[in-house]
């Protein structure tokens, strides 16, 4: 059941259509469509949607089409059909956490495994959905919000296992590396921050990527599975890239420096510390060359040493691939 048909939506449904042979030949896995929803109704079928004819649909006025159900909602969708996995796309409110945080309850009660590109409901009750996740035997996956394309949760879940890892640092938001990487080219914010805009990657409410509540978000998901903490966004100090001037960053280029919203949590007497700020860094920092709308994450570990991840797609193709992958990895039984 796909919730929410916009940007990351659709790339998901484009992706299914791409994939969906190479997904059965390649994994065994036959997936199927069954409901779509969007905020005023839905597409439901409990033998299951033509991706096809969905995805044509969706690349016009969805609710024209004489299919369309008005006003059904994900609760109802989870309850008629066998579960499977929600894939949770619709807008983060990381105040409320809704409409997400009702959907995902409703799926993790009902049999649904989640993968979410949400991150409104992981800030407001992410201890708790993982428990009652982890209670009725289910997989909640969030790599969708949590630097989505660049594979932060699994590369520190999986490929640190049994490390202590001393700190993280990342770039982990898209829009402002690539304002701050154009700023230092020498155009203004605002155009920079249009262009972010235009190209998809900055989020619906701007906001929260300019002022650091995106890279602070993730920085606290990160580190509640990988450090295996419980904070909140209150324990992390945060300062964006509102007040970063073209001059600064131009000034600090000719230095042979780069300035960088780094997200940085690190052990401090047995406590954890966590920020996020603008960051001038050197050419010996590995995150130094990560421009654009690139991400980056190093982590320091006791005995692998700094293990750094580089890349992955900031826009709603690299999200949805962030989401397939989720998908694969609940059916390939790696919860
Ligand atoms: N854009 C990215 O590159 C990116 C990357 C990673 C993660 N994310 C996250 O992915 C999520 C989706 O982002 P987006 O850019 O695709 O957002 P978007 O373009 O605003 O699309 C949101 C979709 O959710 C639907 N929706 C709203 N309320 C709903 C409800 N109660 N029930 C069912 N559907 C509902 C909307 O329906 P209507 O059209 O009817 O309003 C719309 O189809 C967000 O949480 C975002 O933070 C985005």
């Amino acid at each position: 059941v796909l919730a929410g048909v916009g940007h990351v939506g659709r790339a998901f449904l484009s992706l299914l259509q791409e994939k969906v042979e190479t997904l059965s030949s390649r994994y065994g896995l036959d997936l199927c469509l069954r409901a779509v929803l969007k905020s005023d109704g839905g597409f439901i079928s409990r033998s299951g949607l033509g991706i096809d004819r969905i995805c044509e649909i969706a690349s016009g006025p969805i609710n024209a089409s004489p299919d369309w159900n008005p006003g059904l909602t994900v609760e109802a969708a989870l309850g008629r059909i066998p579960p499977g996995v929600l894939v949770e796309c619709t807008p983060s409110n990381i105040k409320t956490g809704e409409p997400g945080l009702s959907h995902i309850r409703s799926a993790l009660d009902n049999g649904w495994h989640v993968a979410t590109a949400n991150k409104g409901p992981l800030v407001v009750d992410l201890k708790r959905l993982r428990e009652r996740a982890q209670k009725n035997h289910l997989a909640l996956k969030f790599s969708g919000a949590a630097a989505a394309a660049l594979p932060a949760l699994d590369v520190g879940r999986y490929s640190l296992a049994g490390t202590e890892i001393q700190a993280i640092e990342g770039i982990l938001n898209g829009t402002t590396n690539y304002m701050l990487t154009k700023m230092g080219q020498g155009v203004d914010y605002a155009e920079a921050l249009r262009d972010a805009q235009a190209m998809g990657i900055a989020e619906h409410d701007p906001s929260l990527d300019v002022e650091g509540w995106d890279t602070a978000v993730k920085l606290m998901l990160i580190s509640n599975v990988v450090l295996g903490l419980d904070i909140s966004l209150s324990d992390i100090k945060v300062s964006g890239i509102t007040k970063v001037s073209r001059a600064t960053l131009v000034e600090t280029k000719k230095e042979g420096q780069a300035v960088k919203l780094l997200g940085r949590i690190r052990r401090d007497q047995g406590d954890f510390q966590a920020e996020v700020a603008p960051t001038a860094i050197d050419r010996r920092h590995a995150l130094f060359h990560v421009d654009g709308a690139e991400k980056g994450i190093t982590f320091l570990t006791d005995t692998m040493g700094a293990v750094t991840v580089i890349g992955g797609k900031s826009d709603p193709r690299g999200a949805a691939a962030a989401l397939l992958k989720d998908i694969l990895n609940i059916y390939t039984s790696n919860l």
